[in-house]
């Protein structure tokens, strides 16, 4: 564990933000790490990507200046090919780099249907060769994020983790789902502590946490030796200093409605300095998870929807802030 810097000292459990396409970019991953995420992932990058130079693959790869150190994913099914990859990161970002992670979760039609993602958790020995070659061509650790399995009838996490751990890999991520399940249904903590069970390298519990004592429940349940937490971080970075709290058993209190959209806002003016006047459009979702719950939420997820112009996004979160003062 000594070379993965999020394991800070014996015994000490980590909350990592989880990899997330098209919401955990460099400004929000920035804002978890102030706020208290131990470690963050670039969105899934593909390594094809990578391979034919592509201006929007490597605008993945930008950090924040909060990640001293930060994981890559990437997702490819060819291993000459992801094994390149490898090798560019690891010259390109050595002294930051501190995993590259591969992702065979990734539920999604388009990227199941090229054998990629989850499509891996049915081939293991092809996952194996694409282990063993990134863990050959990189020169930093390499993570392997899955699922429970394809499907109830495939429930292969067990046999997939030991098999990852034999091909090198120095962490793994589950997530308590089969790729059936999508995003559905309850998250299994018990196919986890299976896992942790069965290999020696750290395992990461992902699945539902969405407080801290969700952070908790998972770590007694499993024995996992961190958490990783996707959709419980969208509109509260907060989270992360919800799960330290519960996980050193100290109070929290949780943001004050003007706190929450007082991040909100400098949420929004990083990302609008990060991607310049086309940031209001990806802003919206965001806007709508942090008011979320909040007095007037509809009637802002309405207006922001309709703003022309980064500008007029600040403002609109301005009044809203007023408005809950007032
Ligand atoms: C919008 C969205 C995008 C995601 N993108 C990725 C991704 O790029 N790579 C990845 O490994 N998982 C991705 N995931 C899966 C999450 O990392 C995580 O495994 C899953 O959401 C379960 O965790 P949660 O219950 O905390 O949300 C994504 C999930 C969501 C909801």
């Amino acid at each position: 564990m000594t070379n993965l810097p999020f394991f800070q000292s014996a015994g000490y459990v980590p909350a990592l933000l989880a990899p997330m396409a098209g919401i955990t970019d460099r400004s929000y991953r920035g804002i978890c790490r102030a706020l208290g995420a131990d470690f963050s992932y670039t969105e899934m990058v593909s390594a094809k990507g990578m391979h034919y130079r592509n201006a929007n693959t490597n605008a993945l790869l930008e950090t924040a200046p909060e990640e001293e150190t930060f994981g890559v994913q990437l997702f490819g099914s060819e291993p000459e090919i992801l094994a390149e990859a490898a090798r560019a990161l690891s010259d390109a970002h050595e002294a930051r780099l501190a995993v590259i992670d591969i992702n065979m979760g990734c539920p999604a039609h388009k990227i199941v249907r090229n054998g990629e993602g989850s499509a891996l958790m049915r081939d293991e020995a092809l996952a194996g060769r694409i282990i063993e070659a990134l863990v050959k061509a990189s020169r930093v650790p390499v993570s392997v994020k899955f699922r429970k399995g394809w499907d109830e009838a495939h429930v292969n996490a067990v046999s997939f983790a030991r098999m990852a751990q034999s091909a090198g890999a120095s962490l793994v991520t589950v997530h308590g789902r089969t790729r059936e399940q999508m995003y559905e249904g309850r998250a299994d903590r018990d196919i986890i502590a299976q896992v942790k069970r069965a290999v020696r390298i750290p395992v990461i519990g992902n699945g539902d946490v969405f407080s801290g004592g969700d952070a908790l429940a998972l770590v007694r349940e499993t024995g996992c030796d961190g958490v990783m937490v996707a959709r419980g971080a969208r509109g509260n970075p907060f989270i992360f200093r919800e799960i330290r709290a519960a996980l050193d058993g100290t109070p929290y209190r949780p943001p004050a409605p003007a706190e929450r959209i007082d991040m909100a806002l400098s949420h929004a003016r990083r990302h609008i300095r990060d991607k310049g006047p086309g940031a209001a459009a990806e802003l919206r979702k965001h806007v709508a998870w942090y008011a979320n719950g909040l007095r007037g939420a509809s009637d802002l997820r309405r207006r922001a929807n309709a703003v022309e112009s980064a500008a007029e996004l600040l403002e609109l979160l301005e009044n809203f802030k007023r408005g809950l003062l007032s």
